[in-house]
């Protein structure tokens, strides 16, 4: 007996949506920005400080999905205009989810506050924070 063409196609639909949707509920990071914030000062081309920022959100980003509690704080290696650097995740992320979300992060933060001393951007799922001063937050 053959399988009307229609009820075929109706019943591959479901399958796909009931799969997407088993995709999405065993957890892809939720990387929706929630916050972005800017110091309004910024830093010139060719500052020191550009360097140092680039290693700490890099570091940050790289580190923070093995450390304990998703937690880590970080501080750049060069001396002059140190940049400090702060990042965490959501604790019911996978590590591979928690450098997904902090790579959207970066993003977010350095694309809307691009050469500024400071930024910090809020994800539901993870967040990232750098200053020229050390901070505890
Ligand atoms: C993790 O928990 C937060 C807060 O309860 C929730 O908004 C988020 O969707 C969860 N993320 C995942 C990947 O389960």
């Amino acid at each position: 007996m053959a399988i009307p063409r229609l009820k075929l196609t109706a019943a591959i639909v479901a399958a796909s949506s009931l799969l997407l949707l088993l995709g999405v509920a065993r957890g892809a990071p939720d990387t929706t920005v929630r916050q972005v914030l800017c110091n309004s000062e910024g830093y010139t081309a060719g500052d020191p400080f550009a360097a140092n920022v680039a290693y700490v959100v890099a570091d940050l980003e790289a580190a923070t999905p093995g450390r304990e509690g998703y937690d880590y704080a970080n501080i750049s290696p060069y001396p002059n205009a140190f940049a400090y650097g702060h990042a965490t995740c959501g604790r019911n992320l996978t590590g591979a989810d928690c450098g997904t979300c902090l790579g959207a992060a970066k993003r977010a933060m350095l694309g809307t506050c691009a050469s500024r001393i400071g930024a910090r951007a809020v994800l539901v799922d993870c967040g990232m924070r750098y200053e020229q001063y050390p901070f505890s937050d």
